[in-house]
């Protein structure tokens, strides 16, 4: 078994020059943005692990337990009669997915597992888990950023490839760009190779949509603080001065675009300074009480609009397993 980084992580300088430059363009404009890439940073992610874990956040429960039930079956599908490798974009700490690499290696003995992202620390906490627990899972970390590059896909002869997306990732992209990330992924698959998407659902006559709000502004306000984290990295990267206490965390249902929006809504007239890695002037932005910045959409789909999201990227639905609740969707397609 071996596990081998083919890169070295983004040197800290150019992530905050990342951050400078997102920060220039996005609080500069009306309304104020800011992109949820920049929730994650150390502490941004070790909340996001603590939401997985929040009573009300149902999504990573509900997928991991469609995966618990169904996990031999979706192999099976997946991989017919072929030697399946599987690769995963965005696998961050990879603990669901032991559930069908498991699966995987009851079917066909072994199999070569390439997690995908960003993070090399969380490659190396998955890449451990995985080999400690699942006798024969190959596991090939690959650190990189599957929405800016080309995925570093190893392809395996004589193997389908069966990409995993899945813990809604998908939702957090306009349905634009999370066509084009399928369609950036179908186009360095082969046909017939597949691709399991873990997709949210919207309000339905199963799932109120106090359950989905609730999933985005918990009660012992995890939530909360995650979003707000984001305006403490812009102090620790930038230097900049925002009060923390003087944004409220603000989770909403947008039935029209089919999403949950969350904000940082300001709670007094206020000025912020960001030095913004020495830029010269240093950025002054200004807030009107009540004004907000847009941090996040978490898109929700209905099966239709899954199957049409795969099919214009190039996918032919196969299967979609849900939990008895019908809270979440896992699918399963077939690149064409
Ligand atoms: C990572 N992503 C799928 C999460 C979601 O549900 O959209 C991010 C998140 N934002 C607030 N809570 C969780």
């Amino acid at each position: 078994m071996s596990s081998t980084a083919t890169a070295l992580e983004t040197p800290r300088t150019s992530i905050i020059d990342a951050v400078a430059t997102e920060v220039r363009t996005s609080l500069s404009t009306t309304p104020k943005t800011l992109s949820p890439w920049l929730f994650y940073d150390e502490a941004g992610s070790r909340l996001f692990e603590q939401i997985t874990e929040l009573p009300e956040y149902y999504l990573t429960r509900t997928e991991r337990g469609i995966f618990a039930a169904h996990a031999d079956e979706i192999i099976r599908q997946a991989g017919d009669s072929q030697m399946l490798t599987l690769i995963e974009l965005g696998a961050g700490t990879a603990t669901k997915t032991g559930i069908l690499l498991a699966a995987a290696v009851r079917k066909q003995g072994s199999i070569v597992y390439q997690p995908v992202d960003v993070s090399e620390t969380a490659l190396a906490e998955a890449s451990e888990n995985i080999q400690a627990n699942i006798p024969g899972v190959t596991v090939r970390v690959q650190v990189a950023d599957y929405t800016r590059e080309p995925l570093p896909l190893n392809r395996l002869p004589n193997t389908r490839t069966l990409a995993l997306y899945i813990g809604s990732s998908i939702g957090n992209f306009s349905p634009k760009d999370a066509t084009e990330v399928l369609r950036n992924l179908r186009a360095q698959l082969l046909p017939g190779d597949v691709l399991l998407l873990g997709t949210d659902l919207g309000p339905s006559r199963y799932k109120d949509e106090a359950t989905l709000l609730a999933a985005y502004d918990d009660a012992s306000g995890v939530t909360a603080a995650f979003n707000r984290n984001v305006l403490a990295r812009l102090n620790r990267d930038l230097g900049a001065n925002f009060d923390l206490s003087a944004f409220r965390h603000k989770a909403l249902w947008n039935a029209a675009e089919s999403r949950i929006e969350m904000h940082l809504e300001s709670l007094t007239a206020q000025r912020v300074h960001i030095p913004a890695n020495g830029c010269k002037p240093i950025l002054t932005v200004d807030f009107a009480p009540g004004e907000t910045i847009h941090t996040e959409n978490s898109y929700k789909f209905t099966q239709a609009s899954v199957d049409a999201l795969l099919k214009s990227a190039g996918f032919t639905p196969a299967h979609s397993w849900q939990d008895s609740r019908r809270l979440f969707a896992v699918n399963l397609a077939t690149a064409v």
